[in-house]
Order: structure tokens, then sequence, then C-alpha cells
């Protein structure tokens, strides 16, 4: 049905709605899912479970010399109809998403050698197009000839409350300016780094849901991709 394949590439802030829209949308138009977080948290934990970041510090090199030894990879569930995250051949979907891993992730996603190993791999995964990747940096350097590129973003209280349900709805009890403190801080570690930071690219299409519904956002991509293969 959709014959001319093409790369998606959806960047935006922490908790802006941007994984959801990602997830609903590779469904509509079958297409793979990327979350290029999942690959960040995943070196995270591995990091963490081998003692290797102590009190938040890190040892530079001892992280530069565990990173061969990473192996990240997706594998599609049937009955999720979505795909889990693979950390050396171990499912580690829901680990990935703890509060723990979600403080430190950041922090590590800023270190040069971890970008460098990552982005090659999502490189890799973008070659046979008909992929929707997200992340921070995809239309920037991951896939910087996405045919589309979406740049969602929301208001921070409306990204707090539904990062505050959503840990609510998992059994962790933090309050509202915790949550929303995480996340500014995040924004500010993910702006503000040397290497890729986050930020809009130039051809991006910019796409506010503060005031949208999921369905009107996934829609509003849609309509964007169709116009795109059709052109
Ligand atoms: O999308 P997320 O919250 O699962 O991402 C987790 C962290 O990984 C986030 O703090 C920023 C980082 N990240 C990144 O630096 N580059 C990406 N392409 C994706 C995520």
């Amino acid at each position: 049905m959709y014959s001319m394949k093409i790369n998606i590439a959806i960047d935006g802030y922490s908790s802006c709605g941007k994984s959801t829209l990602a997830k609903l949308l590779s469904q509509k138009i079958e297409y793979s899912y990327i979350d290029t977080g999942a690959m960040y948290r995943s070196v995270t934990l591995y990091l963490v479970n081998r003692g290797l970041i102590k009190d938040g510090k890190v040892d530079r090199n001892l992280i530069i010399s565990a990173l061969p030894n990473i192996d990240v990879t997706f594998k599609y569930n049937a009955s999720k109809n979505q795909s889990d995250t693979y950390l050396n051949g171990e499912n580690v979907e829901d680990e990935i998403r703890s509060p723990d891993i979600t403080g430190l992730v950041s922090g590590i996603s800023t270190l040069k050698e971890v970008r460098q190993k990552l982005i090659a791999l999502q490189k890799k995964m973008g070659e046979g197009k008909g992929i929707v990747m997200d992340g921070r940096d995809i239309g920037t350097a991951v896939l910087p000839n996405a045919e589309v590129k979406l740049f969602v973003t929301a208001d921070l209280e409306v990204r707090t409350q539904r990062r505050f349900n959503e840990m609510k709805a998992k059994g962790y009890s933090y309050s509202f300016e915790k949550v929303k403190n995480n996340l500014l801080e995040r924004d500010h570690n993910d702006t503000h780094r040397e290497e890729n930071p986050l930020r809009q690219a130039e051809d991006a299409i910019l796409l506010d849901n503060t005031e949208l519904t999921i369905d009107e956002l996934v829609n509003m991509a849609y309509d964007i991709v169709m116009k795109k293969q059709n052109h």
C-alpha cells in the first residue's frame, strides 16, 4: 500500500509525547519503530549493573573500555505489538524505565564515545528505510537525510502532568515538583551538552501538542507523511 519507503525522524524534549507518537505512527503506516532513548538507557543499565556508576559518578576510561561489550537490539513482541529492548540478549524493556536509570541516563548520554557507538548503530538501522526513529538528535545527526523530520513540543506543565500520571500508574509516589525538576534537569542536559545537543533541525516541522489529543497528534503526523510519500 505504501510503496515508497522513507525515514521519519522524531525529536523533542523528555515526556513531550514523541515516543507515543512514534509508536502509534509506526503501527499506522506499518514501519519499524526505533526508540533510541531505550539504547542510551540500556547502556546506562549495563554500567550500573557492573558497578561502573557510583553515586552518579563515572570513570570515563572504564566506560570506554566497557563499550565494546555492550550490545543493544530490538525484538518484536507480538503480544504487545511493539518491540522490546534487549541488552546482551536479555529483555530489559521494563528495567530501563526505572527512576534510577531515568535519573542517570542523560549524564551518560553526554559522553562522546557512548554517542559515537549508538549513533553508528542507529545509522545502520536506518539504512533499509521504512523506520520511525525517535530521540534528541535524529533529524540533526543520526538521519540528517530523513524525508520527514518532526520536532515535538508541549508546555512544561503538561509534560510534567503526563510524566507524573505515568509514574503514579507504575506505583511510584513522586511529588509533582520533583517530577518537574527532573524534567527541567534533563532538558538542560539534553540542550546544553557538547555532543549533538537537542535542537530542532532546520527542515523539521514543529508539532506542539500542548492542546492536542494523542489521536490528533498522530493524524497530523500521518498527513505529513502521506503528503511526502505522494509527492
Ligand atoms: O527518550 P528517553 O527519555 O527514553 O531518553 C533517555 C535519555 O537519553 C535522555 O535523557 C536523553 C538521551 N537521549 C539522547 O541523548 N539522544 C537520543 N537520540 C535519545 C535519547
